[in-house]
C-alpha cells in the first residue's frame, strides 16, 4: 500500500459515514463517535487501534462499500490519567451496525483491558446486528457477550447508550456494572414497536418502550439519565473516579479538606419524635461524606432504598441507606435487586460498604408475595452475607424482623454495628407485636384501646431501643448522630486490613 493510498484511508476513515451522515448526527442531537471519544478521554490521550479495519461482506453490494474503521473507532486513552479501553460505535457507518470485523475490534479492546486491569467503556449507538452479514454478525455479538461475562468483576465496565440499541444488542450493556441513558436520544429494546403491535397488538412508543425514563424508573435496566451526549461523558469521568482499575486494585484516594473528625450537629434532630414521621436519608448522607459529595446509582428506580458512592476521608466507599421518605423504607423486590446489585459489585471491586438501616420490614401484600419477595429479598441478604469487604453499619432508626438481619447486620460479617438512641431494634413494630401478643387479652377487655396503648408503651420501652442488642454485641456501640463521620471513618480505617475469605468454590448459587 502506497503512502498515498494510507492517507486516503486515515482520512475516510476519520469522515466516519460522510458529512451529510455526520450532519443528521448532529441535528438529532448526537455527537459523532469520534468526538464522543475525544471528549470523553485526556486530551490528545487517544490511542486508536485497528482504524484501517474493512469488513469482508461481499453480499448485497457491500464490496463497493467500504469504509475504514468499519462503524467502530476503539483503542485506549486516559481519564483524570487513568488508563481506560473504549469502543464508540459510529452510527453514520451502516448504522453502526456491528459486523464481524467490527465485533472482532471490539474484542480486542475487552482482550487487553483484562490483560492489562483496565475499565472498558463502551459508547453504544447502533442499528444492532449487520443484516448482510446474517450469522458472522451473530457470531460477532456472542464473542462479545462471552467478553462481558469473563470482565465481570475482573475490570469494570460500563455502557453508555447514545442511540438506539435494540434485539440482543441489549445483552451486552446488560451484562455491564452501569448503563447510562440519553434522555430523547437513546432507547434500549429487546423487541421494537412494530413487533409487539403485531404480536401483542399493544401500541406503544419507542420512547415509552425503551427510553432512558423507561429504563431508569421502570425496568431499572439504567443506572443514570442524562440530559445529552456531554452529560453522559462527564458522568462516565466521575464515576471512575470511585472506581478502582480493576479487581486486584483499590480506587483512588482523593484527598480532602474535610476533617475526618467533623461533628454534624444537624443529625441530632434529622429523626422525628414520631416514629412513623419520614425523613430524607438523603441528607443524612450528604452529612457525613466528604464535602457532601455523592454520586446516586439508580436515582429513579426503587427509591425506597438509596445506593451510590461517595468518599470518606479521601478514600471511596458504597454506600447503601433505606430510605424513610418512600414507603417507610420498607424492602421490596425491586429495592432488593438494586441493593442486591450494587453490594456485589462494591464487595468486586473492593470498595468498603457503609449501611444506613432504617428499614420496618419488608413490603407486605400478595403482588410481592406472588412476585417472589422471597426469592429476591433473599439476593440482598446473600449478597451483604458474601461480601467481605470492610463493612459498617449505622442503625439510625428502625431495624425490624428479616430487615434487621438483611441489612448488612453484625450476623453477616459486619465490622462495626453502630446505633444512634433512636434506634428499635425488634422482631416487629410495636403495634403488631402487642396484636399478636395480646390478642386474647385485648379482646375480653373493658377498654381495648387504652390497653392496647399501655401494652404498646411497655413493649417500646423493652424492646423498640438499640440497648438489648448492644447488651448481646450484636450492637458495638451506640453513638451520638453528631459523631457519625468520625467513627465510620474510624471503623474503616480499622478494618482496612481485613481479610475475610468464602470457602472455595467455583461459585455460589444465588438465587436468581
Ligand atoms: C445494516 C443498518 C442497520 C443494520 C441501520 N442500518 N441498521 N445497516 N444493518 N442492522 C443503516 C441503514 O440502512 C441506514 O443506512 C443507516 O444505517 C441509518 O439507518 P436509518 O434507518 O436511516 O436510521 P433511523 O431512521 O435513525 O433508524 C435507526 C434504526 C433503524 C431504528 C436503528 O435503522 C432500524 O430499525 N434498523 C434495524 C434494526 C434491527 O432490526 N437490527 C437487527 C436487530 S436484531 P444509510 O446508507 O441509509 O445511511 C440484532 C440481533 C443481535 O441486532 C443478536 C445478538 C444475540
Amino acid at each position: 500500500m502506497s503512502l498515498d493510498t494510507l492517507r486516503d484511508k486515515v482520512r475516510r476513515a476519520e469522515e466516519g459515514g460522510g458529512p451529510e451522515r455526520r450532519e443528521r448526527q448532529h441535528r438529532e442531537g448526537k455527537l459523532t463517535a469520534r468526538e464522543r471519544v475525544e471528549i470523553l478521554l485526556d486530551e490528545g490521550s487517544f490511542e486508536e487501534l485497528d482504524q484501517l479495519v474493512e469488513h469482508r461482506c461481499l453480499d448485497f453490494g457491500m464490496a463497493d462499500q467500504r469504509v475504514p474503521g468499519d462503524g467502530v473507532v476503539s483503542g485506549y486513552g486516559r481519564i483524570d490519567g487513568r488508563l481506560v479501553y473504549v469502543f464508540a460505535q459510529d452510527f453514520t457507518v451502516f448504522g453502526g451496525s456491528l459486523s464481524e470485523t467490527n465485533a472482532r475490534k471490539i474484542c480486542k479492546v475487552m482482550d487487553l483491558a483484562v490483560d492489562v486491569g483496565a475499565p472498558v467503556i463502551g459508547l453504544n449507538d447502533s442499528g444492532g446486528a449487520r443484516i448482510q452479514e446474517g450469522v458472522a454478525s451473530l457470531a460477532g455479538y456472542a464473542d462479545i457477550f462471552l467478553r462481558n461475562t469473563l470482565a465481570s468483576g475482573v475490570v469494570p465496565q460500563i455502557s453508555a447508550i447514545m442511540g438506539p440499541c435494540a434485539g440482543g444488542a441489549v445483552y451486552s450493556p446488560a451484562i455491564t456494572d452501569f448503563n447510562v441513558m440519553v434522555k430523547d436520544t437513546s432507547c434500549m429494546f429487546v423487541t421494537g414497536p412494530d413487533v409487539i403491535r403485531t404480536v401483542t397488538h399493544e401500541e406503544v412508543t419507542k420512547e415509552e418502550l425503551g427510553g432512558a425514563m423507561t429504563h431508569n424508573v421502570k425496568s431499572g435496566v439504567a443506572h443514570f439519565a442524562v440530559d445529552d451526549d456531554r452529560a453522559c461523558l462527564a458522568l462516565i469521568r466521575e464515576l471512575l473516579g470511585y472506581l478502582p482499575s480493576n479487581n486486584l486494585e483499590e480506587a483512588p484516594r482523593q484527598p480532602t479538606d474535610d476533617p475526618p473528625d467533623r461533628e454534624e450537629p444537624s443529625l441530632e434532630s434529622l429523626v422525628p419524635p414520631d416514629p412513623a414521621k419520614p425523613y430524607d436519608m438523603k441528607r443524612l448522607i450528604a452529612a457525613v461524606v466528604d464535602e457532601g459529595r455523592f454520586l446516586e446509582v439508580h436515582e429513579h428506580f426503587a427509591p425506597n432504598i438509596v445506593v451510590g458512592f461517595a468518599r470518606l476521608g479521601g478514600r471511596s466507599v458504597g454506600v447503601v441507606g433505606n430510605q424513610p421518605a418512600h414507603l417507610a423504607g420498607c424492602l421490596d423486590i425491586d429495592a432488593s435487586v438494586k441493593g442486591a446489585r450494587f453490594v456485589r459489585f462494591c464487595d468486586a471491586f473492593n470498595l468498603p460498604l457503609v449501611t444506613f438501616e432504617d428499614v420496618p420490614g419488608f413490603l407486605p401484600g400478595t403482588g410481592q408475595e406472588y412476585g417472589g419477595i422471597i426469592r429476591h429479598g433473599a439476593k440482598l441478604l446473600y449478597a451483604f452475607a458474601e461480601a467481605t469487604v470492610p463493612k459498617i453499619t449505622v442503625i439510625t432508626r428502625k431495624a425490624y424482623g428479616g430487615a434487621y438481619c438483611v441489612m448488612s447486620s453484625k450476623h453477616l460479617r459486619t465490622d462495626m454495628n453502630y446505633a444512634w438512641p433512636t434506634a428499635e431494634i425488634a422482631v416487629m413494630g410495636p403495634e403488631g407485636a402487642v396484636n399478636v401478643l395480646y390478642r386474647r387479652e385485648l379482646q375480653s377487655a373493658a377498654d381495648p384501646d387504652a390497653l392496647r396503648a399501655r401494652r404498646v408503651t411497655e413493649f417500646r420501652e423493652k424492646f423498640a431501643n438499640p440497648y438489648v442488642a448492644t447488651d448481646r454485641g450484636f450492637v458495638d456501640a451506640v453513638i451520638e448522630p453528631r459523631h457519625t463521620r468520625e467513627k465510620i471513618i474510624a471503623g474503616l480505617e480499622m478494618a482496612r486490613t481485613k481479610r475475610s475469605r468464602n470457602p472455595a468454590k467455583k461459585h455460589g448459587s444465588i438465587p436468581l
